[in-house]
């Protein structure tokens, strides 16, 4: 297990997103983002029913579990996780996230989670109201706010995420929960900085960490 505290004050944990990345020459971009920074990598699971895209699933994390030493933070769109938890175990991933609108059971997939060793995370879409989520923010390590309807890289940025951030980071305090708050879509250098102030604790991003010139500046930039 490899896994990331509650970052400084003020800063962000960077976790690019593979899905921007060249698989055709993974190794020097998962090497080139470690070499510019990045605290863990994100990977997003879909199986083209969840959402209308398909990309890749435990096979292809244990290949970047091969090749990197950073915390893996699998994002599984899809449909059915309770079916593939060992699965993402296997293959070496740390934290693994799942859907509240999918359809696995929820409370006993976290708990499962929990026994196969890896941080269970819950996440919500940008239509979906935060009252759905509430009951499980004292059983996870991770929430991750979706910016974007999930299922693309390089979506706009939806601002209905900075209130959820806002809430999530008050209600975490008022309630003593100890989560980390992700959030990922169309982060950029300035909506990245937003949610950073808004109370985010790891900033995920495909297209625009991808596709830099100079990827160690922005990943300093959106570290805060
Ligand atoms: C969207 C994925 C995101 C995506 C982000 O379904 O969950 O992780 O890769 O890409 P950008 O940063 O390009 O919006
Ligand atoms: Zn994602």
């Amino acid at each position: 297990m490899n896994w990331l505290p509650r970052p400084a004050e003020g800063q962000a944990w960077v976790a690019p997103s593979l899905l921007s990345a060249d698989f055709a020459a993974l190794k020097n971009d998962v090497d080139n983002m470690t070499a510019a920074g990045a605290d863990l990598l994100h990977l997003d699971v879909m199986d083209g029913h969840f959402v209308p895209n398909i990309s890749f699933g435990p096979f292809i994390c244990k290949f970047v579990h091969g090749l990197s030493d950073l915390p893996l933070d699998a994002h599984l769109m899809i449909s059915h996780a309770d079916q593939y938890l060992e699965a993402f175990a296997k293959a070496g991933v740390d934290g693994l996230t799942i859907h509240v609108e999918a359809e696995a059971e929820i409370g006993s997939t976290l708990k499962r989670i929990v026994e196969l060793g890896m941080k269970p995370g819950i996440s919500l879409n940008p239509g979906t109201p935060l009252a759905d989520i509430l009951p499980w923010l004292s059983e996870v390590d991770l929430v991750l706010v979706m910016s974007v309807q999930p299922g693309f890289g390089g979506q706009k940025f939806n601002p209905v995420a900075l209130e959820k951030i806002n809430e999530l980071k008050s209600r975490r305090t008022s309630e003593g929960h100890d989560f980390l708050i992700n959030v990922d879509g169309g982060i950029n250098d300035v909506t990245g900085p937003e949610c950073r102030q808004a109370g985010a604790d790891i900033l995920v991003s495909g297209s625009w960490l991808f596709g830099a010139t100079d990827r160690a500046e922005r990943i300093t930039l959106l570290r805060g």
